[in-house]
């Protein structure tokens, strides 16, 4: 496959094939991007929340359609599912559960152990307590949540955004961090033997975001990641596989294809699984024309989804949300549009619509070569 680089802004159409139309092809085939994952030997799937299941049929109907993986969008983060110390609400998590059992679904589980989205009593209780208890804390969550859902849930986040070279340590690790304050490196240690022997069946993931630019910023991020997996590997970390988010901001970063592909290539090198985990695309800075922009949205995708599927260790793919409807992107200021129109990263419209970007997605997918499907 030749590759190429997408300059940040003016993106360089040219230089990809062009994205097949759904629409011209709507009547072959309402095949969803899990048919077209299912034939590369991968998987398709979405963040959704428990409220989209039980209040929007059509969504609900696009989710079963397009999707053969679910994760839950915030329902299985801490801040969420633990509002007081040993008081569990896992009601959102069982019913996306319950929706991917229905429909035969794999499941993902986000996330075990974060910097953010805890709850407000666990900073406090992990300054007053000693290290056994301060790990406790840590893993307590674990030993809760993994049994809960342990063969319908197959993979893990385990660790999420350990990495941040914005905090100012050299190795680039997320000094901002209760786990890391409380704990030191050695949290991550922790939390993947922990989970490792409490769920012997389920992959372990370490994710991150900001992997996937040519810029310093992203540049800082891999560069720590590599050095973050060399330490855990020789510590012999039971680390299984990496997320790489995918929040893709094409109109503030360039892409170039073979810079990521060389790093996807050194992710493969430890013998790790890999995933898109978050995959969507920030539009804000594009063409006001919601048309063009749907194209050059389309044109960055497939450019990434190419390398990403290039690479035999790539198992699945799934967007941080499935139709702009529901896009955090819509909301968080640094990527929503002051007129308030929604963004238009994901494969489907606000009216569930297909648009270039699922073009993009299942021709990415039919262009990738097949691989064995995994079964974990
Ligand atoms: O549903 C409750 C509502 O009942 C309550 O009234 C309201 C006010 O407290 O909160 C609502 O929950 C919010 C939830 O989103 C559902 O909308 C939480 O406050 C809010 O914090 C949560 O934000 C999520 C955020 O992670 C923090 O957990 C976003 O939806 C979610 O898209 C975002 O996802 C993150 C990934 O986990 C990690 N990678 C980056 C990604 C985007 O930021």
């Amino acid at each position: 496959m030749k590759r190429r680089e997408f300059l940040a802004g003016a993106l360089a159409l040219g230089a990809c094939s062009p994205v097949p139309s759904s629409r011209a092809q709507e009547s072959v085939s309402s095949e969803g991007l899990a048919a077209h994952a299912r034939r590369s030997g991968r998987y398709f799937g979405a963040a959704i929340k428990s409220r989209q299941l039980r209040e929007d049929p059509d969504f609900t109907a696009a989710i079963a359609r397009e999707c053969d993986m679910v994760v839950q969008e915030y329902e299985l983060k801490r801040g969420t599912t633990e509002p007081k110390p040993g008081k569990y609400d896992f009601s959102g998590a069982d019913q996306i559960i319950a929706f991917a059992q229905k429909h035969r679904m794999k499941a993902r589980g986000h996330a075990l152990v974060w910097y953010a989205a805890q709850p407000p009593w666990l900073g406090p209780a992990l300054k007053l307590a000693n290290s056994g208890g301060r790990e406790k804390l840590m893993t307590s969550y674990i030993d809760v949540a993994m049994p809960r859902y342990a063969g319908k849930i197959s993979e893990w986040d385990v660790v999420n955004e350990a990495i941040e070279p914005n905090d100012g340590r050299a190795n680039g690790m997320r000094a901002n961090s209760m786990w890391m304050q409380a704990l030191g490196e050695d949290y991550i240690d922790i939390a993947f033997h922990h989970a490792r022997q409490t769920d012997p069946r389920a992959t372990l993931f370490l994710t991150d975001f900001g992997l996937e630019h040519d810029s310093p910023r992203c540049e800082r991020r891999r560069t720590a990641m590599l050095k973050l997996l060399d330490r855990l590997m020789a510590r012999k970390v039971p680390v299984d596989a990496v997320g790489i988010q995918g929040h893709l901001k094409p109109y503030k970063e360039k892409f170039n294809q073979d810079l990521f592909a060389r790093f996807l290539d050194d992710l493969r090198g430890y013998g790790l699984a890999l995933s898109v985990t978050e995959f969507d695309i920030a539009d804000k800075g594009g063409p006001p024309n919601p048309g063009k922009r749907d194209n050059e949205v389309a044109a960055v995708a497939k450019a990434f989804l190419d390398v990403a599927l290039d690479n035999r260790a790539m198992r699945s793919i799934l967007c941080w949300g499935l139709s702009d409807r529901y896009s955090w992107l819509s909301n968080f200021p640094d990527y929503k549009w002051a007129d308030g129109q929604l963004s238009r990263g994901l494969p489907l419209d606000g009216q569930m619509r297909r648009k270039p970007l699922w073009d993009a997605i299942a021709a990415a997918f039919d262009a990738a070569r097949p691989i064995g499907r995994s079964r974990a």
